[in-house]
C-alpha cells in the first residue's frame, strides 16, 4: 500500500480507537472523510495520477475509506452504549422506594380557637384590632380607671420593663388605643397575648385573651347579653345556658361576670364546675364614663359595652383539656389532635 495512505489510515484508526465521546468521533469523521478531509484530499489527487496507477490507487483509497467508516460506526455504537450505561448507573432510580414526605404541622389549638372566635364575631360585625404586648401604664391601667396605687391593680401584678412600661396584663388597653384613634361607632375584637405574675395548673405567666367592645348611640346592657348569648351558642353549641352575675371592674359600670352552663355535665353539677352547674368564661360590662373621658368620647351622646375572655379557659372547656400547661409543653402528641 502507498506509504502516505497507510500512515493516514494508521493514525486515523489510532485516533478513533482513543475517542471517548460522540463529539470526538464526529470531529474525526469530518477531519478524514469530510468535504475538506484528509482522505478526501487524497481522492481528489487521484486525477493527477497516470492512467496505469489510478485504478490501483483508487481501490486502495476506497478500501481505506470503507475501513474508516466501519471503524467509526462501530466505535460510535460502543461509545454510545458506554455513555448510556454510565448514565443509568449514575441516575439509578428505584421507583418502589417510598417518597420523601415533609411532615405537615398543625395549627396550635390557641390559634384555632382565636380564629374561630374571631370568625363568629366577624359575623356579628366586629373588626379585629391589635395592640402591643409591651404597653404603657397609661393604656393598661390609668386610662382604664385604675388610678396609681389603687388596690384593683394588685390582681394584675405583672412584669415591668420600666416604671411606666410593662407587659400588658389584659387586652383591655386596645379599647383605649382604638377609641383614641377612631370616633364612634366602633365594634372591635382584639385577640392577643397577656402576662401576669401567676403560675400553677390553671394560671400561666403568659396567656391569651380576646377583648370585645362596641360603642354607638343607644347601646344597652341588653345588646351585651344578646351578643354574648349568640356567641356562646355558636361556640359551645345551641341552647348553652348563659348567666350574668354582678361584679366589679374599674373600667365598666355596671360590671358582670358571665357564666355558661357547665359543658361537662350540662348544668347538673360535677367536679369541673365544682357542683355549681356553671362555669365562668369572661368579664364584661358597660364602659365607664371615666374611660370615655380619657379618650375624648362624649358619654352623654354614646354608650357601649366591653368584655374580656380568657382563650385558654374557653379552649379547655370546649376540648375538655384538664391542664393549662399542656398548651405550652409543645408535645406533638397533644398538638396533633387539633386540626
Ligand atoms: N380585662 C379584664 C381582666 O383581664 C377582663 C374584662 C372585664 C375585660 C370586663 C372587659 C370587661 O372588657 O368589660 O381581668
Amino acid at each position: 500500500m502507498n506509504e502516505t495512505l497507510d500512515q493516514l489510515m494508521q493514525s486515523a484508526l489510532a485516533e478513533i480507537a482513543g475517542a471517548a465521546s460522540e463529539d470526538t468521533l464526529q470531529e474525526l469523521r469530518v477531519r478524514y472523510l469530510g468535504k475538506k478531509g484528509e482522505l478526501t484530499a487524497v481522492m481528489k489527487g487521484l486525477g493527477s495520477l497516470s492512467p496505469e496507477e489510478r485504478p490501483r490507487m483508487g481501490q486502495m483509497v476506497n478500501t481505506v475509506k470503507d475501513r474508516l467508516e466501519t471503524t467509526l460506526e462501530e466505535t460510535l455504537q460502543r461509545v454510545r452504549a458506554a455513555a448510556k450505561k454510565e448514565r443509568l448507573e449514575r441516575e439509578r432510580l428505584d421507583v418502589t422506594l417510598p417518597g420523601r414526605t415533609s411532615p405537615l404541622g398543625t395549627k396550635h389549638p390557641i390559634s384555632l380557637v382565636i380564629e374561630e372566635i374571631s370568625d363568629i364575631f366577624a359575623g356579628l360585625g366586629f373588626q379585629v384590632a391589635e395592640g402591643p404586648e409591651v404597653e404603657l401604664d397609661f393604656y393598661n391601667f390609668e386610662a382604664l380607671n385604675f388610678p396609681k396605687d389603687h388596690p384593683a391593680r394588685d390582681m394584675q401584678d405583672t412584669f415591668f420593663v420600666d416604671d411606666d412600661i410593662l407587659l400588658r396584663t389584659h387586652t383591655s388597653p386596645v379599647q383605649v388605643r382604638t377609641m383614641l384613634k377612631h370616633a364612634p361607632p366602633v365594634r372591635i375584637i382584639s385577640p392577643g397575648t397577656v402576662y401576669r405574675c401567676d403560675s400553677d395548673a390553671t394560671h400561666s405567666p403568659m396567656f391569651h385573651q380576646i377583648e370585645g367592645f362596641m360603642v354607638d348611640k343607644g347601646v344597652t346592657f341588653g345588646d351585651l347579653k344578646g351578643i354574648l348569648t349568640n356567641f356562646v351558642n355558636q361556640f359551645f353549641g345551641a341552647g348553652t345556658g348563659v348567666r350574668l352575675r354582678p361584679s366589679f371592674f374599674p373600667f365598666t359600670e355596671p360590671s358582670a361576670e358571665v357564666d355558661i352552663a357547665c359543658v361537662m355535665c350540662k348544668g347538673q353539677g360535677c367536679r369541673v364546675c365544682k357542683q355549681s352547674g356553671w362555669l365562668e368564661i369572661l368579664g364584661a360590662g358597660m364602659i365607664d364614663p371615666e374611660v370615655y373621658r380619657h379618650v375624648g368620647y362624649d358619654p352623654e351622646s354614646i354608650s357601649g359595652f366591653a368584655f374580656g375572655m380568657g382563650i385558654e379557659r374557653v379552649a379547655m372547656l370546649k376540648y375538655g383539656i384538664g391542664d393549662l400547661r399542656m398548651f405550652f409543653d409543645n408535645d406533638v402528641r397533644f398538638l396533633q389532635q387539633f386540626r
